[in-house]
């Protein structure tokens, strides 16, 4: 077996400016020690989202420079329609500014209140506009799920016992669709298996309940499902994307993920009168039916980009590069989010800083010490991102872990530069007794973590 490697050659550069430790302590502070708030060109390794951050392909630039960016029934629409039905199979394409905005117009159609959308785990913005419609958003990842060390092939996958009990419970007229997310983000990235979408879309079915994935990272799951499936090893990725949407009947997409642009996305169905009231939305907000919220070179560069992440050397490429990263710093004694996932690494920050408390934040404090140490920017997942003040006023309740998630862009890094990435963990771990727990100097009312701002803990106070 030979060495994995990328499977393009570089064609256009861009620098990564260079810091001194020195510097990046002064960086950390006037960022009121929140990643967030450092400028892009100070960071080094940028693993903060998957998200829009992809290195397109030449063809993808060369299909944007014959984009025809008329208004009305565009020829780069019908481009981008006909690569979305082929994968997807679904009647009717709408096509969105990013993954929210498809999200966004699907529950105003079916979500209001006493509505309820059960789902493996939904994204931040999917449960967001679920609960802006006053519907409920419910997670059933199964048990496996939501323990860090337990190793199972297809951590995303939903309870099915539970979603049958949860629709004998509330009746499936209060279940407007159910959905699965491919693969599971909140949950670590981890794959949903064939079998368990099969089960899902017929226990739905059954009850005459339509089903939505939410398919960001559908060819990242397909290739899992190839890799760790019986009955798949011999299937080409995009035969396997088409089996998994075959059992749906509608989907939300943000083409920032494996659509390998830097923007667009799309929402897709089979019925045509919730497809009419999507494009009478769509108009509202977002544009015209064949353009949405997209420039004609989006709906280009993603029509190429839908198809190109479905590559299987890619895809190969991809999946190795996030497992070679997780060795190294396995080897090490880095406690991570097992087995890793398609698009990130997540690491246990609880068990890097046991002298942190939960309530002095363990997950920024090691956000930042990745930056202090290497230039590397990741995210906080944990007390930052989801502590919320209890109602009697009796402190802050607390997630159940704190994690950093370190976000791989599409073809962006190479593998020297994982190794990098690989021996900064690793030198971080080596000094992890000096890091220090933070508290919050000012905090927003709402999705504090943007623009939180940070004071060292004091030491008493542990
Ligand atoms: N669904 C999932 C599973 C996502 O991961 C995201 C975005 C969305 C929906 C929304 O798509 O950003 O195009 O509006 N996730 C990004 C992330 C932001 O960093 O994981 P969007």
């Amino acid at each position: 077996m030979k060495t994995i490697i990328e499977p393009f050659k570089i064609k256009m550069v861009e620098p990564i400016r260079f810091t001194t430790v020195e510097e990046r302590r002064e960086i950390l502070e006037r960022a009121h020690f929140n990643p967030f708030l450092i400028h892009a060109e100070d960071v080094l390794i940028d693993l903060l989202t998957d998200s829009g951050t992809a290195a397109m392909s030449a063809a993808q630039w060369g299909a944007m420079m014959v984009a025809d960016e008329s208004y009305a029934c565009s020829r780069s629409f019908f481009k981008f329609e006909k690569a979305v039905r082929d994968i997807t199979g679904l009647g009717f394409i709408i096509p969105t500014h990013q993954g929210r905005a498809a999200e966004r117009i699907l529950f105003e159609i079916v979500g209001g209140e006493g509505k309820v959308i059960p789902s493996n785990n939904h994204f931040d913005t999917t449960r967001a506009n679920i609960e802006y419609s006053r519907a409920e958003a419910i997670d059933l990842v199964i048990e496996e799920g939501k323990d860090p060390a337990a190793l199972h092939p297809f951590k995303g996958n939903l309870d099915t016992a539970k979603l049958a009990a949860l629709i004998r419970e509330i009746g499936p007229d209060r279940i407007p669709l159910g959905m699965l997310t491919v693969t599971n983000n909140t949950g670590g990235g981890q794959p949903v298996s064939m079998q368990n979408i099969r089960e899902v879309s017929e226990l739905l079915h059954s009850f005459e309940v339509p089903f939505f994935l939410d398919a960001c990272r559908f060819a990242e799951n397909a290739y899992f499902i190839k890799l760790r499936e019986p009955g798949f090893a011999d299937k080409a990725p995009i035969e396997i994307a088409r089996e998994m949407f075959s059992y749906c009947d509608g989907a939300t997409m943000s083409g920032k993920k494996d659509g390998i642009c830097n923007i667009g996305g799309f929402l897709a169905m089979n019925d045509s009168s919730m497809a009419e009231k999507a494009r009478n939305l769509l108009i509202l907000a977002e544009g015209f039916p064949t353009y949405g919220g997209m420039a004609a070179r989006d709906m280009e560069a993603l029509a190429v980009g839908l198809m190109e992440a479905l590559d299987e050397r890619y895809l190969e490429y991809r999946i190795a590069s996030i497992d070679y990263f997780a060795r190294r710093i396995r080897e090490g004694g880095v406690k991570i989010v097992e087995p890793p996932g398609g698009h990130a690494l997540y690491l246990d920050a609880r068990a890097f800083l046991p002298h942190v408390p939960p309530s002095q934040y363990p997950g920024q404090a090691l956000a930042c010490a990745l930056y202090e140490t290497g230039g590397v920017r990741g995210v906080e997942i944990g007390g930052v991102m989801f502590g919320k003040q209890a109602e009697d006023g009796s402190g802050e309740a607390l997630p159940p872990m704190d994690l950093v998630r370190l976000a791989m862009p599409r073809r962006v890094y190479t593998q020297s530069h994982v190794d990098y990435l690989a021996e900064v963990v690793l030198e971080t771990y080596a000094r992890r007794e000096e890091i220090k727990g933070f508290e919050i100097a000012y905090q927003a009312p709402l999705l504090r973590h943007f623009t939180a701002k940070f004071r060292p803990a004091k030491e008493e106070s542990r």
